[in-house]
């Protein structure tokens, strides 16, 4: 099955839903999650949230770009303390139960928006990374532009590769470095998809901007074909 969206991106079914990491929190996911899932035209999808006020990540992509609730799928967890997952759940008495978290089938493309960065803890004995490997659904990382990106993006490489854990690449989100994308594409083996500045006006319509200045219909479509051949 292929499925493709108005703008004329195709994704094979293997590869239609796609995991946002990061290198860590604050970091942008659900900035990129949003430019994503508008660009694909796919339904966005939050599993464990944690730091549920105002609706979370979930509310926050709905609001920016306006989306029906077809396009939305609610989340399996969400606690209150802004904190790693593992420590949110026991604040309020309950346990993350990894197995019951199934990957939803669809149509469209999805877009999952992971917690934190790919070490947390979702229990006291199981990291998000092992979930992402029973999952093993190919991962965008989201890291910073700046000063600190190589050594986090290099080390989130680093544990991903070491479980086999397909990565497509890897999106910059900030202000435009000048020698970064280069060096961690070097040492990090993994392609550079895009790079968004930190935009003045966040909205659907700056986001839609740069999905095409950056041609990111077709990079992305290139990468996919890249990772499947
Ligand atoms: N490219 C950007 N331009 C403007 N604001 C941004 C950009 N990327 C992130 N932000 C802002 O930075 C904060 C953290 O981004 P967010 O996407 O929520 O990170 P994460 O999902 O990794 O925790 C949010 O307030 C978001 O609006
Ligand atoms: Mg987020």
């Amino acid at each position: 099955m292929v499925s493709s969206n108005t703008s004329g991106t195709k994704m094979k079914s293997n590869l239609s839903r796609i995991v946002i990491c990061g290198t860590d929190t604050d970091i942008g996911k659900t900035v990129i999650s949003s430019l994503l899932v508008q660009g694909l035209n796919a339904i966005y999808w939050k599993p464990i949230q944690s730091g549920f006020k105002n609706g979370g990540d979930t509310n926050t992509v709905c609001k920016l770009l306006n989306l029906p609730k077809e396009r939305y799928l609610p989340e399996l967890y969400k606690f209150k303390a802004a904190v790693s997952p593992h420590w949110a759940a026991e604040l309020e008495k309950k346990v993350i139960e990894p197995k019951s978290i199934r990957l939803p089938m669809s149509n469209q493309p999805l877009i999952i928006e992971m917690a934190g960065g790919v070490m947390v803890p979702l229990t006291r004995d199981y990291l998000q990374i092992d979930l992402l490997k029973e999952w093993m659904l190919p991962v965008i990382l989201v890291a910073k532009s700046g000063l600190g990106t190589l050594n986090h993006s290099l080390l989130t490489i680093e544990a991903l590769n070491k479980r086999k854990i397909p990565i497509l690449g890897i999106i910059f989100n900030g202000e435009l470095h000048k020698d970064n994308p280069k060096t961690i594409e070097q040492f990090g083996e993994i392609p550079i998809i895009a790079q968004l500045p930190r935009l003045r006006n966040l909205s659907a319509k700056s986001l839609a901007e740069q999905w095409l200045n950056q041609n990111l219909s077709i990079r992305l479509s290139n990468i996919i074909r890249d990772h499947v051949d």
